[in-house]
């Protein structure tokens, strides 16, 4: 049988920025970009996933403006372990706290387990941007051509879910 990963769920503090900046640098930069925008998940409100061991398992932050609530950068280090969904509901209680009425975020064309992912939590198809990569490129020259499956990195894609 399966081994269930047991893992708790706890708010970014000043203290891990340390660590959260290490996991952006490892995708290339110190920022990402979201609809042509540079965000600094550093700067940002967050959660990461501990184990039963205390090893630091998963991340997610978010941005709250207004009534709406977007999803900046979300990774589980481990995969199909309940990691991801957890991190998911933490952000969702804390939009729903703040009043937010929409949850949204960006995913890239290639991601398509994130594509599946977000759709199997709830999540719908909001909008396509497309070819909006070639703008983010410009802000962040470091992101690749070629994604997940050798499909070109090229759209941005929209989900989102009513609060
Ligand atoms: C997309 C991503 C965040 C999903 O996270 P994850 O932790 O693998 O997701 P979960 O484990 O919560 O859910 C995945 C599946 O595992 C299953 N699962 C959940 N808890 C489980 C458990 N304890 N044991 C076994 N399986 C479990 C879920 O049922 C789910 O399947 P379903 O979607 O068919 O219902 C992860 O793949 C990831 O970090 N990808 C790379 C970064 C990325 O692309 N991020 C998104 C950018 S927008």
């Amino acid at each position: 049988m399966k081994k269930i990963m047991q893992i708790s769920i706890h708010p970014i503090l000043k203290s891990n920025k340390d660590w959260v900046k290490e996991v952006v640098q490892s995708w290339l930069a110190d920022f990402i970009v979201s609809r042509g925008r540079k965000i600094y998940p550093a700067d940002i409100d967050g959660f990461y996933a501990i184990d039963e061991a205390g090893n630091r398992v998963g991340m997610v932050t978010y941005e709250i403006t207004d009534d709406q609530c977007e999803i900046v950068t979300l990774d589980a280090f481990q995969k199909f372990q309940g990691i991801g969904t957890a991190l998911i509901e933490a952000v969702k209680k804390i939009a729903r706290q703040k009043k937010c009425r929409r949850l949204w975020l960006i995913t890239t064309n290639d991601n398509l387990e994130a594509i599946r992912f977000y759709q199997r939590r709830g999540f719908t198809l909001a909008a396509v941007h497309v070819n909006a990569l070639s703008l983010s490129r410009k802000i962040k020259p470091s992101i690749p051509e070629v994604g997940n499956f050798g499909i070109p990195m090229r759209d941005e894609i929209e989900f989102e879910m009513s609060l």
